[in-house]
């Protein structure tokens, strides 16, 4: 019998809980061994609930007692969840973990107490929630080089730029829905600023490419800015606008960024609505490969914990090589990568079409009728840093937003 514990009864916890009862003849019988919840810490108590009687409130009797094996980290945030990771692992425990913020910021050096341990850190639920990407970087795309991984990395936005699409609402009622509904945090800055999709690619990156990516170097943008009069004019053009957070090899440079993007029904990413992920990624030789299904929520994640306690359940003393060096991985300006830009500008096609074009060159333009005193044009493929210096000679541009072709 394995002994595992558990750091935390909040949504994930309480999943990891569910999933192992409910499961737990298939996922024995898949780990080769019974798994079986010794302790769950928590700072609250439960009356009525079964889980009283494992819960402790002291991490101490969890990192000091030599028959726990396996501990699963499902508090979330930096601290304590850094300082209980790390001693686990220094005490030759192995640790699963969902927490992104936490893989983001420490993976390198918690991956390296592992391979020094002959143990295991995984984090298959950090990405993606319930999609099995990272175990698929790590073995069944490793005879590629991936030279791109693009995904729709965060359900609540993702939620709510279905919901701006599909019923024309603005920004505040998209998210107001998605409070109801309990996708978004009760303060969703992270999601809605970007700041989990671009630790969600950074950790797929650093993955990919086999390089450390700092997620505090990748440009982020999130979905603050976007109006229902951008939804508009991305229907008119027959595309929407998604949040995507993206990695690139270009030449021998690497590009990620965060940010929206106006895409259309050729890409893969196009369907991908409501709260679900996707994730593209590309290989020199397998070409493209799409993942998609539940990102986020209770019983999703806990499969990807879960998923992940098996495993290391079936190496409890052999270390599962990951590709992640602490080689820091350069990564381009994002004003050097390359792309067209959707711009709405202040006025109308007849009369200021030509200044659009003294200063972008030739361009595709667009009006939609009911948007009055504004119009919207493409232009054609330039850098970044070139449209910004084209656009800083203007006081009339309304928005941009990138075109991901
Ligand atoms: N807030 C995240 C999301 C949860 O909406 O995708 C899963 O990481």
């Amino acid at each position: 019998m394995i002994q595992i514990a558990v750091l935390g009864y909040g949504t994930v916890g309480s999943g990891v809980v569910e999933v192992i009862e409910t499961n737990h003849k298939s996922i024995n019988k898949n780990a080769g061994e019974d798994i079986n919840i010794k302790y769950v810490l928590d700072l609250r108590d439960f009356p009525g609930d079964p889980v009283q009687k494992i819960l402790v409130h002291d991490y101490e009797e969890i990192v000091n007692d030599p028959e726990v094996k396996i501990v699963v980290e499902v508090m979330g945030g930096i601290e304590p969840a850094y300082t209980f990771v790390k001693r686990a692992l220094n005490a030759g425990k192995s640790v699963v973990t969902s927490n992104k913020a936490l893989v983001a910021k420490h993976g390198i050096e918690l991956l390296q107490i592992a391979k020094d341990k002959n143990i295991n850190f995984l984090f298959e639920a950090s990405c993606g929630g319930g999609i099995p990407i990272i175990r698929a970087l790590n073995s069944s795309l490793t005879a590629d080089e991936i030279d791109e991984i693009t995904g729709i990395l965060n359900g609540t936005t993702n939620y709510m730029m279905y919901r701006m699409d599909v019923e024309g609402c603005q920004f505040e009622d998209a998210l107001k829905e998605a409070k109801e509904k309990g996708y978004a945090e009760a303060d969703p800055t992270d999601d809605i600023e970007g700041y989990d999709a671009c630790r969600k690619i950074a950790i797929l990156s650093s993955l990919a490419f086999g390089q450390f990516v700092n997620y505090e170097e990748v440009y982020t943008e999130g979905i603050t800015k976007i109006t229902a009069e951008d939804m508009k004019y991305a229907k008119a053009m027959g595309r929407t606008i998604k949040l995507l957070a993206s990695s690139k090899k270009v030449g021998d440079d690497f590009y990620v960024m965060t940010a929206p993007f106006l895409l259309g029904p050729n890409s893969p990413l196009f369907s991908v609505n409501d709260v679900f992920n996707g994730i593209f990624v590309h290989g020199n030789v397998l070409g493209d490969a799409m993942f998609y299904g539940s990102g986020a929520g209770k019983l999703p994640t806990a499969s990807a914990v879960v998923a992940d306690v098996v495993d290391e359940a079936k190496h409890l003393n052999r270390n599962i090589m990951m590709n992640w060096s602490s080689k820091k991985l350069e990564i381009m300006d994002v004003n050097d990568a390359e792309g067209r830009f959707f711009v709405r500008m202040k006025g109308n096609l007849a009369d200021d079409l030509a200044k659009a074009e003294e200063l972008f060159g030739k361009v595709e333009p667009l009006e939609v009728p009911g948007l009055e005193g504004e119009f919207g044009f493409v232009t054609s493929t330039m850098k970044e840093g070139e449209y910004h210096k084209k656009a800083e000679q203007t006081d009339k541009i309304l928005g941009m937003i990138r075109i991901k072709e």
